[in-house]
C-alpha cells in the first residue's frame, strides 16, 4: 500500500518509528510531515496530507500530532476525507469496517510505541464492510455537499 504520513513537532520521534514499522510490513511511505521538533502548526500538516489523499495519490493516510485531534479535525475539512482519532485496536479496526476512514490518526502524547503500532496493524489489515456502512458514508458527504 501506498501511504502518506504527516505530524507536527509533537509527533516527530513516533512518525519516525512507525515509518519503519510500515516499511517492515512492506508499505509504501510519503512523509508529509516536519521532521522537525521546533514548534509548528498542525493545521498545515493536517491539510496537506488530507488534500494528497483526497487527490488519490495515496491509499490512506497516517496523522499524528499531540492528540491526535488537531490534525484529524484539520484534516476533515477537506473534502472526501473521513479522519478518525484512534487510541486502541478495536477503534482502529471498526473505524475501516464501519466508517472507511481514508486517515487514521492517534496522538504521540497518548499512545507509546507498541500501541501505535497494534492501531495501524489493525487498521491496515481491516476491510470495510459496505452496505448500510456506505448509505451512512453517503448521507456524511451530503453534508459536506450542502455546505456553502
Ligand atoms: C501541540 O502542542 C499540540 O497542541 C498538538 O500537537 C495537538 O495535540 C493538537 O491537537
Amino acid at each position: 500500500m501506498k501511504i502518506i504520513i504527516a505530524n507536527d513537532h509533537a509527533a516527530v520521534g513516533l512518525k519516525f518509528q512507525v515509518m519503519d514499522y510500515l516499511r517492515e510490513l512492506g508499505h509504501d511511505v510519503i512523509n508529509l510531515g516536519t521532521d522537525s521538533e521546533e514548534s509548528c502548526h498542525y493545521p498545515e500538516y493536517g491539510e496537506k496530507a488530507a488534500r494528497a489523499v483526497a487527490a488519490g495519490e495515496a491509499d490512506c493516510g497516517i496523522l499524528i500530532c499531540g492528540t491526535g485531534a488537531g490534525i484529524s479535525i484539520a484534516a476533515n475539512k477537506v473534502k472526501g476525507i473521513r479522519a478518525a482519532v484512534c487510541s486502541d485496536p478495536a477503534t482502529a479496526r471498526l473505524v475501516k469496517e464501519h466508517n472507511n476512514a481514508n486517515i487514521l490518526a492517534f496522538g504521540a502524547r497518548i499512545v507509546g510505541t507498541e500501541l501505535a503500532k497494534d492501531i495501524v496493524k489493525a487498521y491496515l489489515e481491516a476491510e470495510f464492510l459496505g452496505g448500510k456502512h456506505q448509505t451512512r458514508i453517503d448521507m456524511i458527504h451530503e453534508i459536506e455537499s450542502r455546505q456553502r
